[in-house]
């Protein structure tokens, strides 16, 4: 059954209570998701492998600890999933960057694939699927099909907010696949939209309403 994580740091949720008020405008969305994206990998990457190395400094040598497990990898789930991207990027400077396009039809709330180029070793790396709204699931369990079907098996999901409806979609389609959250947030409205949320995620971040 997949972890579910739910990250109750009080820099977290106060960037994140600005981002839900609706008066706040593209400018200040985009920078807030990027520095929550920041602080969200620096826990999600907590359990990384590391190995003793064996380092000179301008005193002595000694014995420290570097990164050896897999490399990472991210995939922002498209649109709205770019809006991580930078922030993951600034801890994690040497992760490829995979994309996957997808978009909710409005009707059926079903996701469509318009788009997927994913890093040449994408399959030997961890990697982190990025997309700030979990609401029905359907977006995310998608991609992760996608992923898996191109010979990827591990990957954890990382949301900014997420309803207990996409939460169980992926614990029944991935239980293999681990859910990082900064909210967990109460359920979904007749539209398929997070309530309280913040709205639609990707028109906020790039002003398209
Ligand atoms: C939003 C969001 C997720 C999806 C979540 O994208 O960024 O990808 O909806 O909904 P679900 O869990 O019910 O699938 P949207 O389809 O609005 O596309 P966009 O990012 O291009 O705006
Ligand atoms: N997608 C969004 O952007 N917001 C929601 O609340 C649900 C899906």
């Amino acid at each position: 059954m997949s972890k579910v994580v739910v990250f109750d740091h009080p820099l977290i949720q106060h960037k994140l209570s600005i981002m839900r008020d609706k008066n706040t405008g593209t400018k200040e969305f985009r920078e807030l998701l990027s520095e929550i994206a920041m602080l969200m990998v620096f826990e999600v990457t907590r359990d990384l492998e590391t190995k003793e190395v064996e380092v000179e400094t301008p005193i002595t040598t000694c014995k420290c600890r570097m990164l050896s497990g897999k490399k990472l990898g991210i995939v922002p789930i498209l649109r709205a999933g770019l809006g991580m991207v930078d922030g993951v990027i600034n801890l994690v400077p040497a992760a490829r960057v995979g994309h996957i396009g997808l978009y909710r039809d409005p009707k059926s709330l079903e996701p469509v694939e318009y788009y997927c180029k994913l890093p040449e070793d994408s399959v030997n790396r961890e990697l982190l699927i990025l997309d700030p709204m979990l609401a029905t699931g359907g977006s995310a369990s998608a991609a992760i099909n996608f992923i898996k079907q191109r010979g990827c098996h591990h990957m954890r999901l990382v949301n900014l907010i997420a309803a207990p409806e996409g939460i169980a979609r992926i614990q029944k389609d991935h239980p293999d696949v681990d859910i990082y959250v900064a909210a967990l947030d109460d359920h979904l409205n007749d539209h398929g939209y997070i309530v309280p949320g913040l709205g639609d995620a990707g028109d906020r971040l790039f002003g398209t309403k």
